[in-house]
């Protein structure tokens, strides 16, 4: 016996490709076990103003390989004060929601917690963030799509720099977190990775392009993580061009193309298995967690652990990187 009859989900925080596959697996479980499934739109701010409608299978159809997140999302500024959170609250009594599915990132989850402390509404979270920053998953729904997206704009990127014999730094997104650019450097063979977590000095690359020069090695690409230590591409790109004139130097954001688009099958089943495991969460009477894979296994983190602990990057690869850029 199920001990949630109405659950309710909503995304929140920035959108990430596979949200739509997550929203599809909660609902198309939830009526495969007959109870009555909500979307809330726009995250806690539509919780909030009460916009709420039921959802059917219907509703979920054709979207699992869209980008986005069909119940829109947001930031909340009401939904961090008490009185926003009692109008949530009555948002939910009034529908009956007995259960609820968050789909964010530290952000979501929080709001999560604080919420559960204040009123008895179980609420399950779903990873999801293209940046992989979320302690007790090893991806978070939405990184594979990303990380393709990067590199598919970087080898293209790296064609051009061929040609003119260019020094290309690309920025990635990443605002508190390397993976996406550690992940993109791998897979272009970046010659050089500025990331948050590591301290790669201006002097490091300078001295990286030198030996390069020296041994007449093609050198063409560094990928810079928006949140790295010396600053963002364009003031990395001039400062490295002062110091190394003979460098025929550009820039290239990749910006938010890496948040839309169609998601990676990796990206979809891995949505699928979150939603689908989450409603099964509720449904045992559990809340309070944040769903995971690791060692392709569904895990289950309490929201405070996976608030507060960081995800570190894999010192591993990271070496791994180095070498491989030599
Ligand atoms: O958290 C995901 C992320 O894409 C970060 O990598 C990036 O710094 C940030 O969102 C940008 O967010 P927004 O465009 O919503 O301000």
């Amino acid at each position: 016996m199920s001990s949630v009859k109405r659950i309710a989900v909503f995304t929140s925080g920035g959108d990430a490709p596979g949200m739509n596959a997550a929203i599809r697996a909660v609902v198309r479980t939830a009526v495969h076990h007959d109870l009555h499934i909500y979307g809330i739109m726009r995250g806690y701010d539509g919780m909030v103003k009460g916009e709420i409608k039921r959802l059917e299978v219907g509703d979920v159809a054709n979207i699992i390989q869209r980008g986005g997140t069909i119940l829109k999302t947001a930031r909340s500024e009401a939904f961090m004060t008490a009185e926003g959170r009692k109008q949530a609250y009555e948002t939910l009594i009034a529908n009956d929601i007995d259960g609820v599915v968050a789909i964010g990132g530290n952000g979501t989850y929080t709001g999560a917690m604080v919420f559960m402390q204040e009123y008895n509404i179980p609420f399950v979270g779903l990873p999801g963030t293209i940046d992989n920053d979320i302690y007790g998953t090893d991806y978070t729904i939405g990184f594979d799509t990303a990380i393709n997206t990067a590199v598919e704009a970087v080898d293209k990127i790296r064609d051009t720099a061929d040609s003119h014999s260019r020094l290309f730094f690309v920025e990635v997104m990443g605002r508190h977190s390397g993976y996406i650019a550690l992940h993109t450097g791998i897979a272009s063979g970046a010659g050089a990775i500025f990331l948050p977590e590591t301290n790669t000095s201006l002097d490091d690359l300078s001295d990286i392009l030198r030996k390069s020069a020296k041994r007449q090695k093609l050198f063409n690409l560094v990928i810079v993580a928006e949140g790295n230590q010396n600053g963002d591409a364009t003031e990395i790109a001039a400062k490295i061009k002062e110091k190394n004139p003979e460098y025929d130097v550009r820039v290239s954001i990749i910006g938010h193309l890496q948040r839309g688009g169609s998601p990676t099958a990796m990206d979809r089943v891995l949505a699928s298995r979150m939603g689908h495991s989450a409603v099964q969460t509720l449904m045992r009477g559990e809340g309070g967690v944040a769903l995971g894979v690791i060692n392709d296994k569904i895990t289950f983190t309490p929201f405070e652990a996976a608030i507060s602990k960081t995800k570190s990057l894999n010192k591993e690869l990271v070496k791994m990187a180095e070498i491989l850029a030599t």
